[in-house]
């Protein structure tokens, strides 16, 4: 890339969201994709159980539309949900035409499988890696498309908007406008000006902001924090989703998940002493909604003072588990747990933000010509808690509304002028990575100490207190040094932080994933 580039437009993060929308919008014009890390590092890639989509009665849209309202607590906008779960079809469809390879059964129809909260099997998968194989179909498609190019190890710092044009912006603003962003190209330090008519954001999620997390280090939560430091509507961030399931294995991280698949297959969750305990929980045990695995499990391992449960596969199948699970057999082999034959040891993890970037149905988010899509995006879709495997649906469902709603206005958008490149005078390289490295794992443990599955008034103030701290520190450093992607990624965590802190202390009531010991009722 060159100082400054102009595109049709600019798409940031190379995830589901990202790679489906480049492949809808293509036709139309000059699309440039940026991303962190790899080509095909992204939280999709890790995805195991799949993705959920209407494909056979019994099962209808509308058991799939109650059961993603029910799991959302009350908080989902009904017109969405019926909008995403209707679409389901067709775009798993598409994927499906694109190259995806989904497990069939002998007679050539999808083998469904069933995840919590879910009334039918409904679940499309590629034996447990189902992301890794989805990512792999649409890379190999960009890849043939010419006018998408790729840009990997390129860092997304900050959106463009009148604000560096010297103009005044706050949250009251009206009418802000994306006009690119500038990214530093990690391999050589340079930041490059990128000019876009449209820029997305599908920059995935913000797993990392917590010390124990099923994400990749990519999980950052950039968008989100690029967005609201461009006063941008950043919506229910208080709605962490933790996974009930991550391989208990001290010094991994981040963690490995085990499928809540294997829940759906059979597995069952145990105390260390080989005692079943959901049924004390709800009456749908094992497979309850997330939350409230989640919480149980949590509640569980205080009152007993255990660092994890087990969940006991033993009484399946052995060749049918390795079969459906092969990774995670391996995974669990590798550190001498043989899943087949003995219990494996499992925590909750931060793997899901609910919250985001505020979009409409077409995508857009508040501020003009910039869309949001995927884990960034907050689009109504999963109210208080998200229902498993609903996560890949909304990306291609509104990887599909925002390149529709792209396509019919990038003619009529101009590039802007007169953009300033980017200023990096008075900076020095950093001496001591130390102090970014330590902020980092004190944000994450302010994050899971005081701010994670269960909460309280005193527990999120002592989080806000120490977070500033470290916000002020990190904003003089941030000032004085080269702009590198670990201070970037700091400044992102240390401002996504903040927003769940925020957000969570602004909610006196519990409801879905947030749950505080404060006002246990829901409103
Ligand atoms: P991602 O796939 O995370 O992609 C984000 C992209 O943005 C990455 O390429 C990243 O490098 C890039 N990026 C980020 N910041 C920047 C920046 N500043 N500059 C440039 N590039 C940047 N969901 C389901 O529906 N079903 C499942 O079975 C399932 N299993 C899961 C298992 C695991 C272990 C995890 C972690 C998640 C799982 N999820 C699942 C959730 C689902 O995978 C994600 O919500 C979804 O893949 C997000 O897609 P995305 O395109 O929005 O973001
Ligand atoms: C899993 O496979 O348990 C993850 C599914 C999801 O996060 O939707």
């Amino acid at each position: 890339m060159s100082k400054q580039v102009k595109t049709d437009f600019l798409i940031i993060g190379s995830g589901i969201a990202g790679l489906t929308y480049a492949l809808k919008v293509a036709a139309k014009g000059k699309v440039i994709l940026i991303t962190k890390s790899d080509k095909d590092e992204s939280n999709t890639k890790y995805a195991q159980g799949g993705i959920a989509a209407v494909m056979y009665s019994p099962d209808s849209y509308e058991k799939h539309i109650q059961d993603t309202l029910i799991c959302g607590d009350g908080l989902c906008d009904e017109e969405v949900v019926r909008m995403v779960i209707t679409e389901s079809t067709a775009r798993v469809e598409e994927l499906a035409a694109w190259g995806a390879q989904f497990d069939r059964k002998p007679d050539g129809a999808y083998e469904l499988a069933k995840e919590g909260g879910h009334s039918e099997k409904r679940i499309l998968h590629h034996k447990d890696n189902t992301g890794f194989e989805i990512e792999r179909a649409l890379l190999e498609e960009v890849h043939k498309h010419p006018s998408i190019t790729i840009y990997d190890h390129h860092f997304a710092i900050d959106i463009i908007t009148q604000h560096h044009l010297g103009v005044e912006v706050n949250s009251r603003t009206p009418d802000i406008k994306c006009y690119g962003a500038y990214v530093l190209n990690t391999s050589t330090g340079e930041v490059d000006t990128v000019l876009s008519k449209i820029t997305l954001m599908a920059t995935g999620g913000a797993g990392h902001v917590y010390a124990t997390t099923t994400n990749p280090v990519i999980a950052t939560g950039d968008g989100i924090a690029m967005v609201y430091r461009a006063k941008g509507r950043v919506e229910n961030m208080e709605f962490m989703q933790f996974h009930p399931t991550s391989l208990y294995n001290p010094g991994e991280h981040p963690s490995f998940l085990i499928t809540e698949a294997m829940r759906g297959h059979g597995g069952i969750l145990k105390t260390q002493d080989g005692k079943e305990f959901m049924h004390k929980y709800d009456s749908r045990k094992s497979l309850a909604p997330r939350d409230i695995v989640a919480r149980a499990i949590d509640n569980e391992m205080k009152i007993r003072g255990e660092d994890f449960v087990y969940l006991d596969c033993t009484h399946l199948d052995a060749e049918d588990l390795k079969s459906h699970f092969p990774n995670i057999y391996e995974k669990c082999l590798s550190i001498d747990i043989d899943i087949t034959k003995q219990m494996i040891p499992v925590v909750p993890a931060a793997h899901y933000l609910c919250g985001g970037i505020k979009v409409d149905m077409k995508g857009r988010s508040s501020i003009e010509r910039l869309y949001a899509v995927g884990e960034c995006s907050c689009t109504g879709l999963h109210g208080a808690n998200r229902l498993a495997s609903n996560s890949l649906l909304e990306a291609v469902v509104y990887a599909h509304t925002a390149s529709e709603d792209s396509l019919k206005v990038v003619d009529t958008i101009q590039h802007q002028e007169g953009i300033p490149d980017w200023n990096a005078e008075g900076t020095d390289a950093p001496e001591e990575m130390v102090l970014i490295v330590q902020s980092l794992r004190e944000v994450q443990q302010i994050m899971s100490n005081y701010v994670g599955i269960v909460r309280s008034d005193l527990r999120l103030k002592r989080a806000m207190d120490r977070l500033e701290i470290l916000w002020l520190e990190n904003e003089a450093l941030y000032k004085k040094i080269t702009v590198s992607q670990k201070v970037c990624e700091l400044r992102n965590i240390i401002n996504v932080a903040y927003i769940i802190i925020k957000h969570a202390k602004e909610r006196k009531e519990s409801v879905g994933l947030h749950y505080t010991a404060d006002y246990p009722a829901k409103n």
